[in-house]
């Protein structure tokens, strides 16, 4: 005599109510000999535990990519705050100087196909620092592009750093470096004393960018024609092409206002 399947799995009972510790009674279904279904609210909960859980894993994961983007940016602690939307324009040349910052932002693509440059000259205290900034976090959070802030001097020495060869960087390494990013960002431009050394390190850096169409912003307390002189003919015409602006910060300090 030969045995049914379905007597030697047991067969299929009726449907049963079941406790759960947690949700009390539910009906509970037979799948087949002793498997039955268990509490559907216990099962609803694991998958919203599970859920969470990978959503706070995604969470970190992004924001320690972020925090790794901010860092290599190079953006100075004071203004990685300082977004777009955060700069209040009280007057037209202030709105001017903030839709030119948010038009080379959100045309950063056509920016890329020509490495149209960019100038924001004038006083202290008028928000360069804080615009360039904000184009920087937009690149960054909005495209994930890469972008590098630095000063003149910090560019410089970061160069001239790698000359006593004690291991380390070389020189080539230290101005790809600068080349490398969607966007260079060379503040205070005319604080150092620009030595002939130190204009040709300037010169490899920023010609480089322009062989490879890539645009440096570029931020300085001289005027157009000191900016000239400082970097030197050769440089500034690079700077131009393209559509190349000096965006004018000619109005009083911001500093000291937040306060008031
Ligand atoms: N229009 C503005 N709206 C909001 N904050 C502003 C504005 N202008 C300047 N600030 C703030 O004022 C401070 C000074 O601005 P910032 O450092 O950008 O000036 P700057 O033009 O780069 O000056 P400097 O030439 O001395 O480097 C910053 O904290 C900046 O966020
Ligand atoms: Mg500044
Ligand atoms: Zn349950």
């Amino acid at each position: 005599m030969t045995a049914s399947i379905g007597s030697l799995m047991g067969t299929t009972a009726a449907p049963r109510t079941a406790q759960c510790e947690t949700h009390g009674a539910f009906e509970s279904v037979n799948f087949i000999g002793r498997i039955w279904s268990k509490c559907p609210a216990c099962a609803t909960d694991l998958a919203a535990k599970e859920k969470a859980e990978q959503d706070a894993r995604e969470h970190a994961g992004r924001k320690a990519a972020w925090e790794q983007r901010l860092g290599e940016s190079c953006i100075p602690e004071r203004f990685t705050d300082r977004t777009l939307n955060k700069f209040v324009a009280s007057t037209p040349e202030q709105a001017h100087a903030l839709a030119f910052a948010t038009a080379y932002a959100d045309g950063f693509a056509e920016v890329l196909k020509t490495g149209r440059c960019a100038m924001f000259v004038g006083k202290p205290g008028t928000g360069k620092t804080h615009l360039a900034a904000g184009i920087a976090l937009r690149l960054m959070r909005r495209d994930g592009r890469p972008v590098l802030f630095t000063t003149v001097m910090r560019a410089i020495r970061s160069v001239k750093d790698t000359w006593g060869g004690n291991g380390g960087k070389t020189e080539t390494q230290a101005i790809a470096a600068l080349v490398y990013p969607d966007l260079l960002i060379l503040d205070e431009v005319g604080v150092q004393f620009g030595s002939d050394t130190e204009k040709l390190i300037l010169f490899d850096v920023l010609n480089e960018r322009y062989e490879k169409r890539r645009p440096t912003l570029l931020l300085s307390n001289l005027d157009v024609e000191e900016v000239e002189a400082y970097l030197g003919e050769r440089i500034f015409d690079r700077m131009r092409e393209d559509g190349g602006e000096a965006v004018p910060f000619e109005w009083e300090s911001y500093r000291g206002k937040a306060h008031a």
